[in-house]
């Protein structure tokens, strides 16, 4: 029994290396990719995913272009991180796969809706800009969602692109308040445990000494991707975010977390988008997620190249 899954994203290389997951994993069946505005403006995070697709030979995924900017604020990227491209590191062929021409948000609401209630499950790897279009345009998918499984947050880890905030909810924290609060169950990987999954030379020279295409091309988004995080964390320090969400489908055992309630700030400028997390339960409002404070950094990076290795 396959698990339908659609993945919401802005690659980013990290997205990139969740995307590969996910396509060499035969558990599931990725109904689609959506894009959407983030590390990069949305016309490049969807030839990005376009690129990935063909990388991993899986010219069939359909893929929809979504969300420009974010619901309220102005819109914030990542090209220092991520490269001008937004996938900076390896020289990937120009797609010939096409972008679909339905919308993001539509093939989200249409999906949701068509599919049985409770069987797919929405992957979020950047802003959650789409998902909460799609929520304001038919909140019935959040009755209907299998689960929710989004990157983003931090509680002791604080934030990344501001002292307070991670980038994925900082770019977008109406989107992401609109999730939250949606009653849809959601399980959130903050930076609390993808800070413990970092891309050491010796785990990135597993994917260089592939004999494969797929290996040797994350070793170049890794190596691009993780200068900017070394420069800040210390060498071999860099951590890995969004393949975390996929392995976390895998073997959820992998990880450990609670449910509590996560709150968005939406107000301060000195805060904005800060995941306020209740993580000893001190407030009495209702535990809207399972957040996941640690993970097995062993058992995900062998499931990751395990599964890497499979590809072409
Ligand atoms: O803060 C890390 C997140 O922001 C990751 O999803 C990365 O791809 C960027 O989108
Ligand atoms: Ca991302």
């Amino acid at each position: 029994m396959t698990l339908p899954i659609i993945i919401d994203t802005d690659p980013g290389q990290d997205d990139a290396v969740a995307i590969m997951l996910a396509l060499a994993s035969p558990e599931i069946e990725v109904l689609g990719l959506t894009t959407v505005a983030g590390n990069v403006p949305v016309h490049l995070t969807s030839m990005n995913a376009l690129k990935v697709c063909e990388l991993a030979g899986r010219q069939e995924i359909p893929v929809f272009a979504g969300a420009a900017r974010p619901l309220v604020r102005s819109p914030v990227t990542a090209e220092e991180v991520h490269g001008r491209t937004g996938l900076d590191g390896p020289i990937l062929p120009v797609p010939k796969m096409p972008l679909q021409t339905t919308y993001a948000v539509d093939f989200i609401v249409d999906t949701l809706m068509a599919r049985p209630a409770g069987t797919v499950t929405v992957c979020t790897l950047g802003p959650l800009t789409n998902l909460g279009l799609a929520l304001l345009r038919e909140p019935r998918i959040a009755t209907r969602i299998r689960q929710i499984v989004t990157m983003g947050g931090g509680y002791f880890e604080q934030g990344n692109i501001t002292p307070s905030a991670e980038f994925n909810i900082y770019v977008d924290p109406h989107a992401a308040r609109l999730v939250l609060e949606s009653g849809a169950p959601i399980t959130l990987i903050p930076l609390d445990c993808t800070h413990q999954l970092l891309t050491t030379k010796a785990r990135v020279s597993q994917f260089k000494k592939m004999q494969n295409l797929a290996g040797p091309a994350i070793a170049d988004m890794l190596e691009f991707f993780e200068r900017y995080d070394e420069a800040k964390y210390g060498p071999d320090d860099a951590p890995l975010h969004d393949p975390s969400v996929i392995a976390w489908l895998l073997e959820p055992t992998l990880f450990e977390g609670k449910l509590v309630n996560v709150s968005i700030e939406c107000e301060s400028q000195l805060t904005m988008g800060a995941t306020v997390i209740d993580w000893w339960r001190v407030t009495g409002r209702p535990h809207n997620a399972m957040v996941i404070g640690s993970a097995n950094a062993e058992g995900f990076f062998k499931l990751l190249s395990t599964r890497i290795a499979r590809l072409p």
